[in-house]
């Protein structure tokens, strides 16, 4: 494994790496993966549900600070939302980030219609998966991508949202055999 990063959010990513389990943050392999697929898509707008303390987000801000986009991520919990903005501001990313406070389906539901992702990471509450989705779709532009953490981990929580992709014809996708299981689904229209 080799990755390109500054020194500053290197160390910052170690440090998070120790408390992980406490915060429920991806694998390190989850999260380059996630920077390689913003650089190889040139995504410009991002949207993360689940921040926890940020540890995802530096790998997605990361590689938007490279494309020139942006991220948009929500939150649930207040002082988790706090240590990420934290996480951000150390790592030079907070200007690209916009962290939004409260539950997901409600923030998702108050979307303006003119809102756009490319790139959608879902990691938050893994039995709303499925409405993540459905309150999503209408906002992804086309040929738009979107990951999804726990998928084996937490096989029988997200089985309705595996069946809605999968049912969906608009949806090409696969399940990454990575610590965790990561979906990863490209809309082809
Ligand atoms: C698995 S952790 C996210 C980890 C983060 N993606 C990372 O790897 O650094 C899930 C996070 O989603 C938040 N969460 C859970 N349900 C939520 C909801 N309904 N709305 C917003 N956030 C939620 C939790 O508070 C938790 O911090």
């Amino acid at each position: 494994m080799k990755i390109l990063m500054d020194k500053v959010t290197s160390d910052i990513l170690e440090e998070l790496e120790k408390t992980q389990r406490d915060f429920w943050n991806i694998p390190r392999e989850t999260g380059i993966m996630l920077n390689m697929f913003i650089k190889m898509m040139n995504a410009q707008n991002a949207l993360e549900i689940g921040t926890s303390n940020g540890y995802s987000g530096l790998w997605l801000a990361k590689a938007l600070k490279e494309t020139g986009g942006q991220l948009t991520t929500i939150e649930f919990y207040e002082k988790r939302q706090s240590v990420a903005i934290e996480n951000f501001k150390t790592c030079g990313v907070f200007d690209i980030i916009t962290p939004i406070q409260g539950s997901a389906c409600d923030i998702l539901e108050r979307f303006e219609d003119s809102k756009k992702f490319d790139f959608v990471f879902i990691d938050a509450n893994k039995r709303e998966y499925v409405k993540y989705l459905e309150l999503i779709k209408p906002h992804l532009t086309q040929k738009a991508f979107i990951a999804a953490d726990n998928i084996t981990s937490h096989a029988e929580k997200v089985q309705t949202f595996i069946d809605a992709i999968d049912s969906d014809n608009d949806f090409q996708y696969e399940i990454l055999n990575l610590p965790g299981g990561l979906l990863t689904a490209y809309k082809n229209t």
